[in-house]
C-alpha cells in the first residue's frame, strides 16, 4: 500500500484477488436522496447504495482460499464437533487460556460475562469501552469508567502507545470505590473508542500488577490483538526480535481471561469468545450460554464458523499481513493528514480517526459535528464512515437524565481487512479533501428520533443547514 514511499521497499498486498464483488456507481443527487430516505443515519443505508464501505473493519474481512477450505471441512454435529477442537487448540496456544467458550460474536460474550460478574452499584475500569461492552455493562446496573492516558484525549499530539490506560487513575478509582465494587477491570487492545490506538506490554503488565494486589481479575477485550501485538514489535523497546504470537501470547499471559470479537482479527464474518481461567466462573458462563448461545461445543455458531476462526487466528498473525495491514492505514492516515485534515495522531491499527471538532471548529458538539462530516463523505463520494463522539456515546446520562457529549468528536474511516485495493484508499483521500476543502458551508445535525441504549445504530436526523450544497453544485456545473 505504499506505491509512493518512494525510496523505501513498496509494501505490497501479500495477496492476489481470486473473486470479485462489483461496486455500484452512484452521484451525488442519488446519494443525498438515500440518505434523506434513511434519516441521516448511515447505518439504515442499504451497502449497495454505498461505493467505499468503511462504517466498519467488524466482520467485513476478505476470508482466504485456505478459511473457505476449511468451511468445508466444518464438522456440524450439536455436541462435540471436530471444529470446536481445532478452534479450541488454536485458541489455547495463542490466548493460552484453559476455558473457552465461543459465541456468535463479541456482544454475546460480553453479555454472557458481565451479566455472570457485575451487581447493580459496581464499577468496571477500562482504558476506553466501546459502545457495546459500555452497554452491556451498564446493562447489569454496573457503571462503565473509562480511565484513558492524557495523551488520548489530545487527538494532534502523537504517542507509540495512546491507548494507555491511566494506572494512576485506576489506582484512585480502587482507592476511592473499594476493590469489592469492582467485579473486574478491562483493557481494549487496540483501543477502538479512543482512535485504534495500542496498548503497550508495560501498560498491560503495570494495570494486571495493580489489579492484583487488589484481587481484581484483568480482562482484555482483544478483538484487535494482533494489530496491538504487532504495534508492540515495532514500537517497544525488547520486542523486536520476538515473534507476533509470542507478544500475543505475553499479552494474555497477564489477564484473566479475554472477550473477543473474532470478527476483527479472527478475520471472519461472524463469530467469538469467551475465555478465562477460572473454573468456577466458567460453569456459570457455560450455563448462561447454553441458555442463550447454544451447546458449549458451538455456541451459537456452526461448526464452519469455528473452523474459519481457527484458520484466521493462525493467518492474522503472519507479520507480512499484518506489515501490510499496518501500513495501508498508516498510507490512508498521512495522504489526509497532508492534505491538511485534522487527523488523530497517529493513524491507528484498523482505522483513521478524523477530529471532527478541529475539522468544524465552528460546529458545537450539542450539534454533532462527526454527524455532518459523515453525511458530507457519503453526498461527495459515496464512503460510508462513522461518528465515534456525541452521537455514539452522548445522550441522557442514566443516572442523572442530563445530556452528556463525548470527550472526543471523531469520525472514523475503518478498513476492512484484505478488501481494499491502494486506489480505492487514493479515491477515499481525494474525497475527504473535496469535504475538507468545503468545510465552511458544513453546518449541524440534530437528533430526531433515538433509542434509550446505543442510539447511534437506529437514531434519525435532521440537518440544520444545506447537506451537500457544494457537492451538487459542483455536479450541476459538469465538473
Ligand atoms: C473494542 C470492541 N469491543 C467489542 C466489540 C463488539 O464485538 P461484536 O461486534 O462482534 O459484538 C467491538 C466491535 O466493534 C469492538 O470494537
Amino acid at each position: 500500500m505504499s506505491r509512493r514511499d518512494a525510496a523505501a521497499r513498496p509494501i505490497i498486498e501479500p495477496f492476489r484477488i481470486k473473486t470479485v464483488e462489483p461496486i455500484r456507481i452512484t452521484t451525488p443527487a442519488e446519494r443525498l436522496a438515500r440518505l434523506r430516505d434513511v434519516g441521516y443515519n448511515v447505518f439504515l443505508l442499504r451497502s449497495e447504495d454505498v461505493l467505499i464501505d468503511l462504517l466498519t473493519d467488524s466482520g467485513t474481512s476478505a476470508m482466504s482460499a485456505e478459511q473457505w477450505a476449511a468451511v468445508m471441512r466444518g464438522d456440524e454435529a450439536y455436541a462435540g464437533s471436530a471444529s470446536y477442537y481445532r478452534f479450541r487448540d488454536v485458541v489455547r496456544r495463542i490466548f493460552g487460556f484453559e476455558h473457552i467458550l465461543p459465541t456468535h460474536q463479541g456482544r454475546a460474550a460480553e453479555r454472557i460475562l458481565f451479566s455472570t460478574v457485575c451487581r447493580p452499584g459496581d464499577v468496571v475500569p477500562n482504558n476506553t469501552h466501546f459502545d457495546t461492552t459500555r452497554a452491556n455493562v451498564e446493562a447489569t446496573g454496573a457503571r462503565a469508567v473509562d480511565l484513558p492516558a492524557p495523551q488520548a484525549r489530545r487527538p494532534e499530539e502523537p504517542h507509540p502507545f495512546k491507548g494507555n490506560l491511566d494506572t494512576a487513575a485506576l489506582e484512585a478509582l480502587i482507592e476511592a470505590e473499594g476493590p469489592a465494587r469492582i467485579p473486574l477491570c478491562m483493557l481494549t487492545v487496540t483501543n477502538n473508542a479512543g482512535g485504534g490506538q495500542p496498548v503497550s506490554m508495560a501498560n498491560i503488565r503495570e494495570t494486571a500488577e495493580i489489579c492484583r494486589r487488589h484481587g481484581i481479575p484483568l480482562y482484555l477485550d482483544a478483538c484487535r490483538f494482533a494489530e496491538n501485538a504487532y504495534f508492540i514489535k515495532r514500537r517497544e523497546p525488547g520486542y523486536a526480535d520476538a515473534s507476533v504470537e509470542e507478544i500475543a501470547r505475553e499479552m494474555f499471559s497477564y489477564a484473566d481471561g479475554c472477550t473477543m470479537s473474532g470478527k476483527k482479527d479472527a478475520l471472519v464474518n461472524i463469530g467469538g469468545f469467551l475465555a478465562g481461567n477460572d473454573p468456577r466462573l466458567a460453569a456459570q458462563e457455560r450455563d448462561l450460554l447454553i441458555l442463550t448461545e447454544g451447546f458449549p461445543t458451538y455456541g451459537g455458531l456452526a461448526g464452519r464458523d469455528l473452523d474459519a476462526m481457527a484458520v484466521g487466528l493462525v493467518e492474522v498473525l503472519q507479520e507480512e499481513y499484518l506489515e501490510y495491514r499496518i501500513a495501508s492505514v498508516r498510507y490512508l492516515g498521512e495522504h489526509m493528514a497532508a492534505a491538511g485534515v485534522p487527523i488523530m495522531q497517529p493513524p491507528g491499527g484498523h482505522a483513521v480517526y478524523i477530529d471532527a471538532a478541529a475539522f468544524l471548529p465552528h460546529v458545537p458538539p450539542a450539534k454533532l459535528p462527526g454527524q455532518a462530516i459523515v453525511a458530507e463523505l457519503f453526498v461527495e463520494g459515496g464512503i460510508r464512515a462513522v461518528e465515534v463522539g456525541t452521537t455514539m456515546f452522548g445522550g441522557p446520562d442514566p443516572e442523572t437524565g442530563e445530556e452528556r457529549t463525548a470527550p472526543l468528536e471523531l469520525v472514523r474511516l475503518a478498513l476492512p481487512r484484505r478488501v481494499y485495493t491502494q486506489s480505492h484508499v487514493d479515491y477515499v483521500v481525494h474525497v475527504v479533501r473535496a469535504v475538507w476543502e468545503r468545510r465552511d458551508a458544513i453546518g449541524g445535525f440534530r437528533i430526531v428520533e433515538q433509542a434509550p441504549t446505543l442510539r447511534h445504530f437506529t437514531a434519525r436526523f435532521e440537518p440544520l443547514y444545506d447537506v451537500g450544497g457544494a457537492a451538487r453544485e459542483t455536479e450541476r456545473r459538469g465538473a
